[in-house]
This record gives C-alpha cells, sequence and structure tokens, in this order.
C-alpha cells in the first residue's frame, strides 16, 4: 500500500524525464516513453505514423494489455466502428441527460454521510450506473452489471468471475436480440461493420470497451477533485459560493491529477524520427499525458493548481482521431458530482490517512477515501 506522497513522487520522476529530451527508451521494458507534451501532441496526432494496433505490426492474435475493440484499431475501420455510438456521445445529445444524471447522482448521495467511502459508495457507482442506464440495462440486472464491470476493470478479484462474465455475456446476447429502444445497445446491435452487422464477440467487446473506457477514469477524476477540494480550502469555498466556476475547476483537475497518466499502446508504423530520436518500425512508445500536462514548457507554472488558466490546452482525453468519446459525458458527471457533493457536505476535509491511492502508476486516482470527521 502507498500513501499520498509516494504516489506524488512521480510528477518529481516526470520532470527529470522531461530534461532527457522529451522521449527516452527503457532498456528494462524495451520501450521508448514519452513524456514532453510536443512530443506526446505529435504521437496523438499523427496516427497514420503511430499505430494503435500491435496486431498490425506484431501480426497477434490478440493484445493483452487490454485493448478491445475500436480503441485498438487503426483508420479507417477505427472510425467506421466508432461511428456506431459516436453521435450518442456528442455533447448535444449528452446534455439532454442532465436532470437525469442529477437524479442518480442526488439517489446515491442521500444513501452516504461523512463515515462512507466517498470512493466505493459514490464514485464508483456514478459513473456505472449512468453508463448501465445509457446502455439499457433493466434495472434488476444492473446489481449483476456492476459486479462484471468490478471484476473487468480489476476492482475485484477472486473466483466468480468466468461464471459471472457466461451469466452477463448471455444477459446482454439477449438484450441485444430484442432491444429497441433508443439506447447505446441498441445502436450497437444496428451497428454495422465492412458492410455486415456486427458479430455477437464485437457487440460484446463495444460494451466492455465502454465500460473500461469510461467507469474508473471518470470514479478517478471524481476522487482527484476531492482531494484538491481537501488540500485547497480557500478554492473550496471559492467553488462554493460561485459555482458558474465549477467547469473550469473540472479542467484544471484533468490536467493535474490526470486519471489516465499513461497509454501504452503506440507503435511505430514505419521507421521515422521525432525531433532527432530515430524510431522503427515496431517500435512500442508509451505515452505520458500525466507528463504531458505538467510539462513547464507548455504551461506556466505547471505544478500550480489554477482554474481557469489561460489557455488549458491539457489532453487528459487524449487528442486525434482516438480523442475521447465519453468526454463530454465525463465532464458533465465531474460537474454534477462536484455540485452534489458540495452540497452534501458543509466542508469536505479527507482523512489523509485513511486514502488510500491506487498503486498503479497508469492511473491516477484513489481506493478508498474517508473523510475527516
Ligand atoms: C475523466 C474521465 C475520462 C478520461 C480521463 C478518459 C481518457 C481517455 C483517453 C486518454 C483516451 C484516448 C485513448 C487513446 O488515444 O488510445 C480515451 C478514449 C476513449 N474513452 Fe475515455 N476517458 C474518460 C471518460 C470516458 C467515458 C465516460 C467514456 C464512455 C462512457 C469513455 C470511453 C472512451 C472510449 C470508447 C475511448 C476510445 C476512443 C477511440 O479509440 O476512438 N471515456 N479516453
Amino acid at each position: 500500500m502507498i500513501n499520498l506522497s509516494e504516489k506524488d513522487m512521480i510528477f518529481k520522476y516526470y520532470s527529470e524525464m522531461r530534461k532527457n529530451g522529451g522521449t527516452v527508451f527503457d532498456n528494462t521494458e524495451g520501450v521508448w516513453k514519452s513524456f514532453s507534451y510536443e512530443h506526446v501532441r505529435y504521437i496523438f496526432a499523427h496516427d497514420e505514423l503511430f499505430s494503435s494496433d500491435p496486431r498490425s505490426i506484431h501480426n497477434q492474435e490478440s493484445y493483452s494489455a487490454g485493448g478491445i475493440s475500436f480503441i485498438t484499431m487503426d483508420n479507417p475501420d477505427h472510425k467506421e466502428m466508432r461511428n456506431v455510438t459516436a453521435h450518442q456521445f456528442l455533447p448535444s445529445t449528452i446534455s439532454r441527460m442532465k436532470d437525469s444524471i442529477n437524479e442518480t447522482s442526488s439517489a446515491l448521495l442521500s444513501r452516504i454521510d461523512r463515515n462512507s467511502d466517498l470512493i466505493s459508495e459514490y464514485a464508483v457507482n456514478l459513473p456505472v450506473t449512468v453508463i448501465s442506464e445509457m446502455l439499457g440495462i433493466p434495472e434488476d440486472k444492473r446489481s449483476s452489471f456492476k459486479e462484471w464491470s468490478d471484476f473487468i476493470i480489476g476492482n475485484r478479484t477472486g473466483p466468480g468471475f468466468m461464471e459471472l462474465n457466461q451469466r452477463m455475456v448471455s444477459v446482454l446476447a439477449t438484450l441485444l436480440q430484442k432491444n429497441d429502444e433508443d439506447s447505446l445497445l441498441s445502436f450497437i446491435n444496428k451497428g454495422r461493420f465492412h458492410g455486415t452487422p456486427l458479430s455477437m464477440k464485437e457487440k460484446i467487446e463495444y460494451v466492455m470497451l465502454l465500460i473500461i473506457g469510461g467507469n474508473e477514469t471518470t470514479t478517478n477524476l471524481i476522487g482527484n477533485m476531492l482531494r484538491i477540494l481537501s488540500d485547497y480550502q480557500d478554492m473550496q469555498n471559492t467553488l462554493r459560493e460561485n459555482r458558474n466556476r465549477i467547469s473550469e475547476f473540472v479542467e484544471e483537475s484533468l490536467r493535474f491529477y490526470s486519471p489516465i497518466q499513461y497509454l501504452p499502446h503506440r507503435f511505430v508504423r514505419d521507421d521515422t524520427e521525432i525531433d532527432d530520436i530515430r524510431l522503427k518500425r515496431g517500435d512500442q512508445i508509451f505515452v505520458y499525458i500525466g507528463s504531458a500536462n505538467r510539462d513547464e514548457s507548455f504551461f506556466e507554472d505547471p505544478d500550480s493548481f489554477i482554474p481557469g488558466r489561460k489557455d488549458n490546452r491539457h489532453i487528459a482525453f487524449g487528442n486525434g482521431v482516438h480523442m475521447c468519446i465519453g468526454a463530454p459525458l465525463a465532464r458533465l458527471e465531474a460537474g454534477i458530482a462536484l455540485e452534489g457533493l458540495l452540497d452534501k457536505f458543509q466542508r469536505i476535509e479527507i482523512d489523509h490517512f485513511r486514502t488510500i491511492p491506487i498503486e498503479n502508476s497508469m492511473v491516477y486516482g484513489f481506493e478508498s477515501m474517508p473523510l475527516k470527521n
């Protein structure tokens, strides 16, 4: 188990690595690692040079780093698959969900108090409930769906997964067959790829990608915002009085503690260069979003939390063709969560000794976060 200051050591490490040229080869892992804003953005922007699909380079059958569906596809396939639901994630579509997300959040908040763990009892439940509603999972299947989702994102381990997985796959298969409403499942069901309907495997993987992409990330954003509110009490007071500043607070939280710290899946398509660094076909690059968002050559005073900072072009949601499909939804959920939590608790101060950061360096977030009494 690590503590808060140990978790925050990564920012020092990033700063050292940025001094070494922005992109460095890690001999131990045998991969390139890009730390500078300029390089990370360049890689995101040039999908014709950097593939997201290891199978295209290494002829692998499957991808073990959790990549499924269109997040590990390249264009034109990626775009075709993404478009199966992309319209459902547009800001205009998402903004219509404000009332229902508010209701979900209020219901969850009514079940917690100052002794609750704000992660497991609130921040985990909000995104999973919202996505299950969007998918069209009926009420009586929601708790199994939540359990399945916990297994998929690794929140839960141990026996029972195989059986639950089989059960959920068959529940989803049934729902996918008969779903005729305006839900995400129905769009996935109607989806076509290369001129033919999606196979059941493709449909299930699509659902799994939405779960993996949207749940833990949003949970972590909510937890990170709580930590910031706790660390900067003056800002908490400002926010209580100026609710119109919530969205700039959310944006700065995304930059400051980016929920996804790095992505491991970029692969060099053909020999190329970034600045003077020569990369070979098939080389793997880890892109450090968390470091790019703290890069002093792009952000002024990057280690200070400044809501409303000028030119906050953070890349917490990535950039380019794979830029997060769920960004408008995550922003809406985060704003609603923040507002609800401020209303619920007159003073938000977390118990640092009992707050447990997630050890995995790929993400920034918390496993557990109780309030100080
Ligand atoms: C704070 C919350 C979130 C963060 C920080 C985040 C971050 C990211 C990032 C960095 C990528 C780029 C991946 C890449 O370039 O390979 C991405 C892609 C993606 N995200 Fe999110 N995400 C969040 C919320 C969501 C939500 C709510 C959903 C959906 C319910 C979602 C679904 C996806 C999907 C499907 C992709 C793949 C897009 C593509 O390959 O075209 N994300 N996300």
